[in-house]
């Protein structure tokens, strides 16, 4: 089993890529206190040089896309059948998700398009804010509708929608306890739900 974290900031090693390996490591440990082993892999938008989808219609006829760019080798990292669950970590720009994380989840519209490859995949959302209260649910919630036009099973932190943090916290993004907990939970519930649906 693998979970794939994907980090839709535009900053390499920043808040979101940060509660996006909390969120994974916590994965990990919880599979391994269960018994079972998760993998995890990190995908790190931010270097990565690609564009939202320009609707050729090429995935139509298999899982393609005509843009040759970086995204090009996510597709096979993500259609790998050991992937039981993705995780979106996206800063809130502008009360929603960032330009990355759209470009992404729009270029995922090939796997929809080649018998919803994704069907069934864990989801599991994680946004950071600069404020306390900046729209970090509702991007989680635009991110989560995406999720569900794949037909994913959305898994939230055990409480609320998942990991909702504060990248501008007075004690810097290190020190959002509350922030930071809610990623763990978020990644605690993604290993529980994998391992119970794996038996
Ligand atoms: C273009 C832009 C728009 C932003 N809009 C919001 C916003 O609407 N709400 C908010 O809380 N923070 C907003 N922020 C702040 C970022 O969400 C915050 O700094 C976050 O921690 C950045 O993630 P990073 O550290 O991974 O780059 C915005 C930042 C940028 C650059």
């Amino acid at each position: 089993m693998k979970i794939i974290g994907v980090s839709a900031s535009a900053r390499k090693n920043k808040s979101t890529h940060f509660l996006l390996e909390q969120c994974l490591n916590e994965s990990r440990r919880t599979a391994e206190t269960l018994g079972k082993s998760i993998d995890v892999e990190l995908i790190n938008l931010a270097p990565l040089k690609f564009n939202g989808c320009i609707a050729c219609g090429k995935c139509k006829k298999g899982v393609l896309c005509s843009q040759d760019d970086d995204f090009q080798p996510l597709i096979s990292q993500l259609a790998d059948p050991e992937v039981v669950g993705i995780i979106v970590a996206t800063p809130v720009y502008m009360g929603c998700m960032s330009a990355q994380a759209k470009a992404f989840i729009d270029r995922t519209v090939l796997f929809r398009r080649n018998g919803f490859m994704f069907k069934n995949t864990l989801g599991g959302v994680i946004a950071v804010g600069g404020s306390r209260n900046g729209g970090q649910e509702l991007t989680i919630q635009a991110v989560h509708a995406a999720m569900m036009i794949h037909d994913m099973v959305i898994v939230g932190d055990g409480d609320h929608f998942g990991g909702a943090a504060w990248g501008s916290h007075p004690d810097g993004y290190e020190g959002d306890e509350i922030g930071i907990s809610t990623a763990k939970n978020l990644g605690r519930r993604m290993s529980e739900v994998a391992c119970m649906m794996q038996v």
